[in-house]
């Protein structure tokens, strides 16, 4: 296999079924310090061995990340990622809700930690997640070790739902992915700082703002309100963008747009307009997160300048759809 370092491009990425043999050679690759794509119940990530600065490194080389942010490194319980972070009481609470799931705690990284300095940018705190996809699970449990794992997707692109996904944007530039079909959630895990015994969500995500508040007991300090720079260096550019202007709030519809509708009530011009999908005839927010990304791919694909997006609901998961749209319309 050739090493990604010295010939971008030209690497054949290995495509694993999710069987007990694909997951066995993809935990070795890991091992080995190579990039593994894998599913998780949100989205697709790209793995390395996040105690290996070298694979690391290569996440960065293969995303063509501008900048070192830092990553999530994935555990397969509560108790390996005691050994990485340092839980107060409030972050525990939320581990033993969520976990494993779509949640990712941001806590002081332990002194015993493994999870190397690049991964974390050199940030003296780590972001910590259990997955709840069985194959990640499983593949994590044989690494041994955290993964890091980013989105896997070009960076500033939208993240990947399912393999296909991943190989339009890495195919080549990563040694292998374990195909484990569609995603689930279809949104990101929720980020939540649990530092200085506070609770800041630092990214809306599968896990509801209601849902982690209910486990809580009381409210969640939200990054946009708090007046502080934020915390998290990759949250707040454009980010989750199709090729294509994103219009939000859209009303109506022309004639040369797309449209990603939700909801029963299509906005006058949506039949005269060159695509349309809708998140969710009835309205399901769930839905519509797990069907979010992959719309937005196939909207593109139609070649128009700008894709309309009508109003979707605020509430429960909507607050995550709602944040990567606004990302996907922000100025590039
Ligand atoms: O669902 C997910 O979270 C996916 C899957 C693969 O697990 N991963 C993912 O990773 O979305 P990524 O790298 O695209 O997003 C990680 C987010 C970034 O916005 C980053 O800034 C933030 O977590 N983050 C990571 N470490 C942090 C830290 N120490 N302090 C603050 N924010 C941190
Ligand atoms: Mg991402």
């Amino acid at each position: 296999m050739n090493d990604l370092g010295s010939s971008l491009g030209q690497t054949l990425t290995l495509r694993l079924e999710v069987d007990a043999a694909g997951i066995e050679l993809a935990a070795s690759l890991l091992r080995q310090g190579k990039l593994v794509a894998f599913p998780t119940e949100t989205v697709y990530g790209l793995g390395a061995d996040a105690s290996d600065p070298d694979a690391v490194a290569r996440i960065y080389l293969a995303k063509e990340r501008p900048s070192f942010n830092p990553l999530i490194a994935h555990v397969p319980d509560l108790d390996a990622a005691r050994r990485e972070g340092v839980f107060d009481e409030i972050a525990l609470r939320l581990a033993e809700a969520f976990w494993p799931g779509p949640l990712t705690l941001v806590v002081p990284a332990a002194a015993s930690g493994t999870v190397s300095d690049l991964a974390r940018a050199g940030l003296p705190s780590v972001a910590l997640r259990v997955p709840a996809d069985p194959v990640a699970l499983s593949l994590l449990e044989q690494v041994g070790r955290p993964v890091a794992a980013p989105s896997a997707n070009r960076s500033g692109r939208v993240s990947p739902t399912c393999a296909e996904h991943v190989l339009a944007d890495l195919d080549g530039r990563i040694t292998a992915i374990l195909n484990g079909g569609h995603t689930s959630v279809g949104v990101e895990s929720t980020v939540i700082a649990c530092l200085d015994g506070r609770a800041r969500l630092l990214r809306p995500g599968g896990v509801t703002r209601a849902a982690a508040e209910a486990i809580l007991g009381f409210g969640l300090e939200s990054m946009a309100h708090s007046g502080e720079a934020p915390i998290g260096p990759g949250l707040l550019a454009s980010h989750y963008a199709p090729r294509a202007a994103v219009r939000l709030d859209a009303s109506r519809v022309e004639p040369d747009e797309a449209v990603l509708l939700f909801g029963p009530i299509d906005p006058p011009g949506t039949r005269a307009a060159r695509a349309h999908l809708n998140l969710s005839e009835t309205g399901d927010l769930q839905v519509a997160a797990a069907r979010l990304f992959s719309a937005l791919r196939r909207l593109d694909e139609a070649g128009v300048e700008t894709i309309a997006v009508v109003p979707i609901l605020e509430e429960g998961l909507g607050e995550a759809i709602n944040d990567r749209l606004r990302r996907a319309a922000s100025p590039r």
